[in-house]
């Protein structure tokens, strides 16, 4: 079960990517460059929502790895309404010049609120799921246990 840290890990390093997105969105000055940049950050959050998200769902469907399932649904309920309210954010932007100052301060605002979500997450449900990684490994020296413990009795009968 040790995959499931590393996905906690690579989880971690992608919220830091996509945060530091939205400081490279910024740095282009140009119209045109910092709309493709921008579509590009956008892309790279809905994907990575999307990805977690059906990691999250597995882990509601699959009780028997003794996740809390209402934590879980909280945290996917929880996202469903960040995501709406980042649609309108969105919405809002379209109207707005990416070069404007305004545009800069929802975007600034969308990167508050997209690192409020983040930590969220990984406050909530990261312990949850480490939780599961480290009874997972105690169940594989279970294992190791009653393997080492059942060859010794066959050699000693
Ligand atoms: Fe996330």
């Amino acid at each position: 079960m040790e995959h499931l840290n590393e996905f906690l890990d690579e989880v971690h390093r992608d919220h830091g990517d996509i945060l530091e997105r939205f400081m490279l969105v910024m740095g282009f000055t140009d119209e045109n460059d910092r709309e493709i940049v921008f579509r590009i950050l956008l892309k790279n959050l809905v994907n990575h929502q999307e990805a977690e998200r059906e990691v999250f769902d597995a882990l509601r469907r699959y009780p028997d790895l003794g996740v809390d399932r209402h934590l879980v649904t909280e945290v996917l309920d929880n996202a469903d309404r960040e995501e709406a309210h980042f649609e309108s954010v969105l919405e809002r932007m379209d109207q707005l010049s990416v070069t404007g100052d305004t545009w800069i301060e929802q975007l600034l605002l969308l990167q508050k609120d997209v690192k409020a979500h983040f930590e969220q997450e990984e406050r909530e449900i990261f312990p949850e799921i480490r939780e599961i990684a480290r009874v997972a490994r105690k169940s594989d020296e279970v294992l190791k246990r009653y393997r080492l413990t059942r060859d010794v009795l066959e050699t000693a009968a």
